[in-house]
């Protein structure tokens, strides 16, 4: 699904993606651990198309896409989260989700003229839609809530609602869990899981809590100076002993 070879990024003298390469099958939970500094942001960046690679090509769903532009990469079916939440704060929680929409046939004026039953039609849907995800992701009570009232957590969830009304088929969530208390943590964790058991889509999360990967990742990557320090199950990343030496800080 999405397939990295050998990405190079550096800043001034700082490689920070120093080569790395790493693919991510359809339909599951992947994570990207690594100490702070190690090139897991970057790495984001690159991929959904905020930075440019310096070497390297990424493909997705078999289309070369490092050349394209980040809407276009949404476009495609390959979204992000960012850390710090993007909603207007002053639209209420289910306008967030209805802006978000794919395919707003009402957007354009002529449109909106022309193709009535149109655009009825595909506002019903996406209204249905969003109400569905936000049962979810147990926000359905806050819909008419600002979205600017919501907590740090139920925001993260309404960034994940957001994505998910345009119907990706990869997520990329960098620290989806960080500052979170362990119960909206739960709640992230399993509307991550609910939202993918129902699309059949693939997660691509960096996450620096060792619990949560365990929990929810089929295979993890380690990065350590901008390279792949190892792969593995979230098992066996947790007894290599190059991972407990760079990441886990044992000496
Ligand atoms: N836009 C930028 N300009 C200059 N240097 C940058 C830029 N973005 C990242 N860097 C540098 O690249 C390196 C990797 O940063 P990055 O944010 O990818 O790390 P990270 O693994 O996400 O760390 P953390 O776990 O702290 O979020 C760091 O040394 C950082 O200072
Ligand atoms: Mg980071």
């Amino acid at each position: 699904m999405l397939k990295i070879e050998n990405i190079e990024k550096s800043f001034g003298q700082l490689k920070a993606v120093n080569g790395v390469s790493l693919e991510i099958e359809k339909d599951d939970i992947f994570g990207l651990i690594g100490p702070n500094g190690s090139g897991k942001s970057t790495l984001f960046n690159i991929i959904s198309g905020f930075y440019r690679k310096d070497k390297g090509e990424i493909y997705f769903d078999g289309e070369r896409i490092d050349d394209l532009l980040p809407n276009q990469i949404v476009e495609r079916g390959l979204c992000r989260t960012f850390q710090v939440s993007r909603a207007p704060e002053r639209m209420t929680v289910l306008e967030n989700m209805l802006l978000a929409a794919k395919n707003q046939v009402g957007e354009n004026p002529l449109n909106a003229l022309l193709k009535r039953p149109m655009v009825e039609r595909s506002r019903k849907k996406n209204l249905k839609k969003a109400k569905e995800l936000l049962s979810e992701l147990d926000l359905f009570h806050l819909k008419d809530e600002y979205s600017g009232n919501l907590s740090g957590g139920q925001k993260k969830l309404l960034a994940l609602g957001r994505i998910f009304m345009l119907e990706p088929k990869m997520v990329l969530l960098d620290e989806p869990t960080a500052g979170v208390n362990p119960t909206l943590t739960n709640n992230i964790l399993k509307g991550m899981q609910n939202l993918r058991e129902k699309t059949e889509n693939s997660f691509f999360i960096v996450e620096h809590d060792m619990g949560v990967i365990s929990d929810v990742c089929r295979k993890v990557f380690v990065l350590n100076s901008g390279e792949i320090l190892a792969e593995g199950s979230p098992e066996e990343i947790q007894q290599n002993d190059k991972v407990l030496d760079a990441y886990l800080g044992r000496n």
